[in-house]
């Protein structure tokens, strides 16, 4: 099996307010990944600038945390075997566009600047971000899926 691991996901307010929360939501239970922690927030701008702070010299910067703060977001915490890549495979490329048939963006967004949803790009950026967005609220959720056993060899 895989190495098990944590990833952060933010459903984006656009993606809050098209009513894509469940859709969202659906894809990545079905896939295996197992929801631990889970949240509707309004970010605010300091949150939205540590939260991408690594494009704080981007020329899209500002516009970023406009958008993300724009609207409520729904935060997650989700883990499973190697998360962090199945995750962002999930969600498709950043720009939407280029973004494959079948993967969130690739099915349902058209902007690179409104693309609906965020996965954090390594295990230790979901481990930071998740920090920054959750803070001293965080509670990791611990349970068994019921179909474990059948989503890993071993
Ligand atoms: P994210 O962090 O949101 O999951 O997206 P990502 O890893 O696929 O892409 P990243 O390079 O980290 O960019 C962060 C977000 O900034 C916006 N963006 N706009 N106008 C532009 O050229 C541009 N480039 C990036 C997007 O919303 C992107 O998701
Ligand atoms: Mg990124």
């Amino acid at each position: 099996m895989a190495e098990v691991q944590r990833e952060f996901v933010m459903i984006k307010p656009d993606g809050v307010a098209r009513g894509l929360v469940g859709e969202i939501i659906r894809r990545i239970e079905a896939k295996g990944l197992k929801i631990v922690a889970l949240e509707m927030k309004t970010l605010d701008r300091e949150t939205a600038e540590e939260l991408y702070a690594e494009h704080k010299d981007k020329p899209f910067f500002e516009d970023l945390v406009e958008y993300v703060t724009s609207g409520p977001v729904v935060a997650m915490v989700v883990e499973g075997g190697d998360a962090v890549k199945a995750v962002r495979n999930l969600i498709g490329a950043t720009d939407p566009v280029e973004a494959t048939p079948g993967s969130i963006r690739g099915d349902f967004a058209l902007d690179i600047g409104r693309n609906v949803v965020h996965a954090a790009d390594s295990p230790e950026a979901a481990e930071r971000e998740i920090k920054v967005v959750f803070g001293d609220d965080l509670k990791i959720h611990e349970y068994e899926r019921c179909d474990e056993a059948w989503l890993y060899e071993r």
